[in-house]
């Protein structure tokens, strides 16, 4: 297993739609369990594959550090089926480091997807799991939770990390 490069904000993979995922094969476990010790070792709860800079649909989700009971996740090519209600939370991104804002998503969602055995699933979500499943889908669809906010709020991003990127070099 291997810890891999997280890409940051603006990336351009990051704003890329993300490939279907083909084939199960050696290479894309091996892709599964550097993610999630990628995830484990940020830490973060969910790691999604073009923020390795692999575009694929293809997400990482572990929540078990707020909510004990629910296990690790990966999805393959998820697809939300049905979604219902209205949750606010505070959401970060590894990918956009230093910065959180309120995000506002569905409550509870149906989503099917494939698991690492290539079984189809199909799942029910509330609350935080859902929340970090949208967060990690969108990703897959080249968005950023920072594309969620208001015009000013991602203005306001913007111009931070292009500061900050000035001051890397
Ligand atoms: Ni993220």
């Amino acid at each position: 297993m291997a810890i891999l490069d997280i890409k940051k904000y603006p990336a351009r993979v990051l704003k890329h739609k993300a490939a279907h995922v083909a084939v199960i094969d050696d290479e894309l476990q091996q892709l599964i369990d550097d993610m999630i010790e990628t995830m484990y070792a940020a830490p973060g709860v969910g790691l999604a594959a073009p923020q390795v800079g692999i575009s694929k649909r293809l997400a990482v989700i572990d929540i078990s550090a707020r909510e004990e009971s629910v296990p690790l996740l990966v999805l393959i090519n998820p697809v939300i089926l049905k979604q219902e209600g209205e949750i606010e939370f505070e959401e970060g991104c590894l990918s956009v480091p230093d910065y959180t804002a309120k995000v506002k998503r569905a409550e509870n969602l149906v989503l099917t997807a494939i698991d690492r055995s290539g079984n189809q699933v199909e799942i029910e979500t509330g609350g935080l799991l859902s929340i970090a499943v949208q967060h990690e889908i969108d990703h897959l669809d080249g968005i950023l939770f920072i594309d969620r906010l208001s015009p000013i709020k991602r203005e306001f991003i913007k111009k931070k990390f292009k500061k900050k990127q000035k001051t890397a070099v």
